[in-house]
């Protein structure tokens, strides 16, 4: 079960990290990373302490978090299943496997399963196009994929 790390130690390891990085340049960036690492996730209580200790507005740091897609707002599952979207994967029949996969595990792209065990996402191109259309869980990758592969995939997780 994918859970929030928001505890007491969490958030003074956190005033560490800062700490460090206070008054460098690019600061942010590291910050975001390790607060990730230590809570699994960047939520607004976490973005706001990172916001006031560096003295940036929040608008500037949630752009970030939501611009890359490294970082998440809500921890992520066990298993992300990241369905290629680029082009050569797109051509070959990737939304049909999205819709698939919607269908199978009953949840939408950026989304986590409420048990917490899978969340879907779509990648750009993962240098795979061989294999189109391709997805991968966590580090597996699975290749020429039609929708009736998509169930047994699940299925070993
Ligand atoms: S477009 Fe999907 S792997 Fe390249």
């Amino acid at each position: 079960m994918a859970k929030i790390l928001l505890t007491e130690e969490n958030f003074k390891k956190l005033d560490e990290v800062i700490k460090n990085n206070k008054g460098k340049k690019g600061a942010l960036m590291p910050v975001l990373h390790e607060a990730q690492k230590l809570f699994g996730c960047l939520p607004i209580e976490v973005q706001k302490v990172i916001s006031e200790k560096l003295n940036m507005p929040m608008a500037e740091i949630y752009g970030v978090v939501t611009f890359y897609s490294q970082f998440t707002l809500e921890p992520k599952g066990d298993f992300t299943i990241g369905v290629c979207l680029g082009t050569a994967c797109y051509v070959k029949g990737a939304q049909k496997i999205i819709e698939r996969i919607k269908k199978e595990i009953n949840i939408d792209i950026g989304a986590t399963s409420p048990d917490g065990k899978f969340t879907l996402e779509a990648t750009r191109c993962i240098g795979a196009c061989g294999l189109a259309p391709v997805l991968t869980v966590n580090e597996d990758v699975y290749g020429r994929l039609v929708e009736a592969d998509v169930p047994g995939i699940i299925a070993k997780y």
